[in-house]
């Protein structure tokens, strides 16, 4: 079974099953979540993941740019809705854009813009699920994943069905959402333990030699009283990108506005006020290069 039983740190690599576990083919898997470059499905207790089309990410690029765009040119919170929207809509207007697409010439899509943003979305996954594979599989940081032979799994939605070799333990939630329901219910005191858990799972990283481009509070997942690292995808060891990330931290005023907070305090000012300080207190070059591990095997971590 997926929980318990790998607190340590000694099982290196997935586990390689004889078959997919049962519960994967025996129903349809339901859409659980997605983000740029993969949509989620689930069992009960696993997940599976489909990697998107390279135009179905460049639609999605578009999309968020006309967002953000209309999101200036329409008043308040209109404009706020409109990004903040559901992923049913999104969806759909990612179908739209991609229709468009079809019919328009590529290189009206394909802005320098879009295509960077694209590559550096591609590197950075490949790279990070290498690091991951190498540093983090089989550690209470990440959940447990599982290999098995090619396997024919049904999903709810088009395509309706899907191959897939490898499944990653599900999360009872993501980060995001468990903070959102404390917040709710009105228990601040948990909300502000998960802050600084997360903050720590940081740490744990950086004593790695890992650093998390992409931290934001989607990309974690909660299972029982730990925070594990749901998407590979943002980390990195180069020593450059580092530091360009902590600079631009340090211009930021409120982190805890930047990582989608600010709804899920708005009661509790001085929860935000105690998190943005120990988060810039954390969160800096100082710090990183303290916890960095002298010989990572990549640049070291000197000025
Ligand atoms: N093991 C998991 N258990 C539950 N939900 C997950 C799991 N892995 C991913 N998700 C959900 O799917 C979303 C997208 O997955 P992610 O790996 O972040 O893809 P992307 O690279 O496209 O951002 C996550 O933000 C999270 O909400
Ligand atoms: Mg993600």
């Amino acid at each position: 079974m997926p929980s318990g039983a790998h607190d340590g740190e000694a099982r290196p690599k997935p586990r390689l099953l004889p078959a997919a576990p049962p519960e994967l083919t025996q129903g349809r898997l339901k859409r659980l979540g997605e983000g740029l470059g993969k949509v989620v499905y689930a069992s009960e207790h696993w997940v599976v993941k489909r990697e998107r089309s390279p135009s179905e990410i460049v639609a999605l690029i578009v999309l968020w740019k006309m967002l953000r765009k209309l999101e200036r040119l329409l008043p308040g919170r209109w404009g706020k809705r409109l990004v903040a929207r559901p992923a049913r809509q999104i969806r759909v207007l990612r179908l739209l854009t991609q229709a468009a697409m079809a019919v328009v010439p590529k290189s009206v899509w394909y802005t320098t813009h879009v295509r960077e943003a694209w590559r550096l979305y591609h590197r950075r996954n490949v790279r990070g699920e290498a690091l991951a594979r190498i540093h983090l599989a089989g550690t209470s940081l990440v959940p447990e994943r599982v290999s098995f032979p090619p396997t024919r799994v049904r999903i709810s939605g088009w395509p309706g069905w899907l191959i897939v070799s490898e499944a990653t333990e599900r999360v009872e939630t993501t980060l995001y959402q468990r903070l959102v329901e404390l917040a709710r219910a009105g228990r601040y005191d948990e909300v502000e333990r998960w802050l600084e858990r997360l903050l720590e799972l940081r740490q744990a990283g950086w004593r790695r030699g890992l650093f998390s481009m992409d931290a934001h509070l989607k990309n974690f997942g909660v299972i029982g009283d730990r925070i594990v690292l749901l998407d590979t995808g943002g980390l990195t060891n180069r020593w450059r990108e580092i530091e360009g990330r902590l600079a631009y931290e340090d211009v930021v005023a409120q982190p805890h506005v930047q990582l989608g907070l600010a709804p899920i305090l708005a009661k509790r000012p001085d929860i935000a006020r105690r998190f943005d300080a120990r988060w810039k207190s954390i969160v800096n070059l100082e710090m990183v290069r303290r916890y960095w591990p002298a010989s990572s095997g990549t640049e070291q971590a000197t000025a």
